[in-house]
């Protein structure tokens, strides 16, 4: 029987990462006063949470999506959040305030820069003296269920398609590439929460259909293949479909750095 306290909703970005939400949350340890800066932050869940915690100082997402920056305002201003903003930018290259914040933090949105190490060093010079990042990044695709379970069904195992959502999930380069952007106290905490798809099958099928990977690979296919792929996707949910909705195991690092 479905438990409601289980039950994040409809799906959705948010939905799916409730749980990872709440350790971000508590690993930011944001204070009322403090001044924070979301990198990647899309549609701005996590940069209106900062905002509504830090009430006397202020939070700036930043997204290189125009379309997310704009939703990200919509959202903040129906909530009359009125120390929040949002800047559409690539956080590799934007020119910051310097020493503004208090913290820089990001869901899931610091995996895909060109140049890591110039991107870091870019965003460090943003935090005053002492000041923390906290980002949270997905551990290798081998330990997200999600993403070997997804290639499987697609039969593309060893396919990578665009941006490399994996590229910050081994800690001995991650570490190097704070190191060398300037940080320092580089620690790795293991985050093992699952993800939520949604309702059922249905609703997964559509969410699991807007990620590049299944949408890039059912467009190369021919119709027949397209409606082979879809119907092992179909059952590869269906095995992870409980009374709470439809889950898979997922890991992923919070990554807490200083700047000198
Ligand atoms: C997986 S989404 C995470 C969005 C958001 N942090 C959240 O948890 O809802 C990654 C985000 O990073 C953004 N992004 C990718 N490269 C970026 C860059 N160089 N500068 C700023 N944002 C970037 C993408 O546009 C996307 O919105």
């Amino acid at each position: 029987m479905r438990n409601p306290a289980n039950d994040p909703g409809p799906t959705s970005y948010e939905a799916e990462l409730r749980r990872h939400n709440e350790v971000l949350r508590r690993a930011c340890g944001v204070q009322v006063d403090e001044h924070v800066l979301d990198i990647g932050c899309g549609a701005g869940e996590t940069t209106r949470e900062a905002a509504r915690i830090a009430r006397s100082g202020s939070a700036l997402g930043v997204d290189v999506s125009a379309r997310a920056i704009e939703r990200a305002r919509e959202l903040a201003q129906a909530e009359g959040l009125g120390n929040v903003a949002f800047e559409c930018a690539d956080a590799q290259v934007h020119s910051f305030p310097q020493e503004r914040f208090d913290l820089v933090t990001s869901r899931f949105g610091t995996m895909f820069f060109a140049d890591p190490v110039a991107a870091f060093t870019n965003i460090g010079r943003a935090l005053r003296p002492s000041g923390r990042l906290v980002m949270m990044v997905w551990q290798s695709h081998e330990r997200n269920e999600w993403d070997v379970a997804i290639h499987h069904a697609l039969e593309t195992v060893d396919e990578k398609q665009g941006p490399d959502p994996f590229s910050l999930a081994d800690p001995a380069s991650v570490k190097q590439i704070l190191t060398d952007a300037g940080f320092t106290d580089v620690n790795f905490t293991d985050v093992h929460e699952p993800v939520y798809y949604g309702h059922d099958v249905d609703a997964a099928l559509a969410w699991i259909s807007g990620f590049t990977c299944t949408s890039e690979t059912l467009r190369r296919l021919d119709a027949t293949a397209a409606t082979r792929a879809i119907g092992r996707l179909r059952e590869m949910l269906a095995a992870h479909s409980t009374d709470d909705g439809v889950w898979f195991d997922s890991r992923a690092w919070i990554v807490t750095a200083h700047r000198p």
